[in-house]
């Protein structure tokens, strides 16, 4: 398949675009991952020249990487690929101007960096333009909805121009190299993929807490919510990537089916069982690194005396299949928490008989893989402590792969990089398909409305903690706590 593309960036001066998109761009260039005749238009509606939108990319880049990261002769030959084309997105006549942008006998990529209110009516107007071929690829940024009803709505819409095969719905967390190594680690490692059910595992965590805020984005995330902005996506990604079962090779189909599997047989939290599997929280002031922070309802842009929107949310959920029943999985994430800690921690059974006595320092082992910071992978294990006073005395240690260090590489990839090389080889195995993304609304959906209807509020947190007391409740009545506290 031709990596000739001309990739076309609706919203190329948004924040997205700035921070992630054209940064991972450069870095591909730099890294001679881009084919010489790659051509990427940025759209925007502003009345600027193209000269304009390269200072501001340059820019932008500087900042992304520091000066000192910044290599000017590879920006000469990147900035040379670039072109503006101002276009009002919801206005069809002016649509026509990317048409002409384009050459024949090249795959076109489009990549929606926009509110996804507008992805329907840009595919609308690119098919009336005659912009989309059968082999044109489009690429939609989350959210995909704000629920099933709008998910469908927005997919369909997507789908009267563009087939799924040619649509790419990007989840970060898949481009991140620790994720994809989920996967690697399960089934290329015979040991561990033999314990991974049941009757080995007793429960899993997955933390995604953050110490940023809501960004200036108040009157966007106060509508969202942090069960939407990262439990629908990322944490039920992660979730899938350590519960599927294994693919029958690492084709997408095959690897979408076992994701939309699990999803599928995630046991809905209801009315009945909201109370007890679930929490949420919101930030107050307090101190992150030392500073002083704003709580939610003080941050700038706050609409309203009161809101009811979570920052945090703790869930117990469990998968009701043959391999999962009865194991609780743990899912965390907060804005302004105490650290950027992003991991999967999994807890394993106990022998079923003991034979070292209480208080030798018997632990359960652990294998926890960490996504960021320091992304790695740690096995928590017990070994003899070395001593000729104590005829058996135990003690904890770690067997740690460091992904960085054993890499050999100077940094480790941004996921958008990856996910860029994916859609121009033109494989969806990073991204998610339609039936992933509405199994999942339907999975929240179903708790967000066990929220409404039993009227259960935020509990407040104070910037810079480990979210609310309720959270540790949460698992501790079950006997078990959180990783790290
Ligand atoms: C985004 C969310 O999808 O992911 C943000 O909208 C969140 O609110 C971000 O901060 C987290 O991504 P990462 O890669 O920094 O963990």
């Amino acid at each position: 398949m031709s990596e000739t593309i001309d990739l076309v960036i609706f919203g190329a001066l948004g924040d997205l675009s700035k921070r992630k998109l054209f940064p991972a761009l450069y870095q591909l260039d730099r890294a001679d991952l881009l084919d010489d005749e790659v051509r990427i238009a940025g759209l925007a509606r502003g009345d600027i020249t193209t000269e304009a939108f390269c200072e501001q990319i340059y820019q932008a880049l500087k900042r992304a990487f520091g000066s000192s990261a910044f290599d000017e002769s590879s920006w000469q030959r990147f900035s040379s690929r670039l072109s503006y084309i101002q276009v009002d997105f919801a206005q069809q006549e002016q649509f026509p101007a990317i048409r002409k942008w384009l050459l024949k006998d090249r795959t076109t990529i489009y990549y929606l960096a926009t509110p996804p209110s507008l992805f329907g009516s840009i595919c609308k107007h690119l098919s009336a333009a005659e912009c989309v071929a059968s082999d044109t690829r489009i690429v939609l940024e989350k959210p995909i909805g704000h629920d099933l009803q709008s998910s469908q709505q927005v997919n369909s819409a997507v789908a009267e121009s563009f087939d799924e095969r040619n649509i790419y719905r990007i989840d970060h967390y898949l481009g991140k190299e620790t994720v994809q190594n989920l996967l690697a680690l399960r089934f290329a490692n015979r040991m561990i993929n033999s314990q991974w059910d049941n009757s080995c595992i007793d429960h899993v965590q997955i933390t995604a807490a953050e110490t940023v805020g809501i960004e200036g984005r108040w009157s966007y995330y106060d509508k969202v919510g942090q069960l939407r902005d990262m439990i629908q996506n990322h944490v039920l990604q992660l979730l899938c990537m350590v519960a599927m079962e294994p693919p029958n090779s690492l084709q997408a189909d095959e690897i979408r089916a076992e994701k939309v599997k699990i999803l599928r047989a995630l046991s809905p939290i209801t009315v009945a069982n909201v109370a007890s599997q679930a929490v949420r929280g919101q930030y107050t002031a307090g101190w992150i690194a030392g500073k002083p922070v704003v709580g939610y309802m003080e941050e700038a842009g706050s609409e309203r005396d009161s809101s009811n929107t979570e920052t945090f949310v703790a869930l117990k959920a469990y998968i009701d299949n043959w391999r999962w029943a009865g194991v609780p999985f743990y899912l965390r994430t907060g804005k302004r928490m105490q650290g950027k800690v992003t991991e999967v921690v999994i807890t394993y059974k106990d022998h079923p008989h003991a034979i070292f006595p209480d208080g030798t320092g018997e632990a359960k082992n652990r294998l926890i893989i960490r996504l960021q910071p320091n992304e790695g992978i740690e096995l928590e294990m017990v070994s003899k402590k070395q001593s000729l006073k104590e005829r058996m005395s135990l003690e904890k240690r770690r067997l740690n792969l460091d992904f960085f260090d054993s890499s050999g590489e100077s940094r480790i990839a941004d996921a958008y990089e990856r996910l860029f090389l994916e859609v121009i080889k033109g494989d969806q195995w990073l991204f998610v398909s339609r039936e992933e993304i509405e199994a999942s609304w339907r999975w929240c959906d179903t708790l967000l409305d066990a929220w409404k209807q039993t009227g259960i509020g935020t509990m407040g947190y104070s910037a810079g903690s480990s979210g609310p007391s309720k959270a540790d409740m949460l698992i501790e009545k079950d006997q078990r706590s959180w990783h790290g506290s």
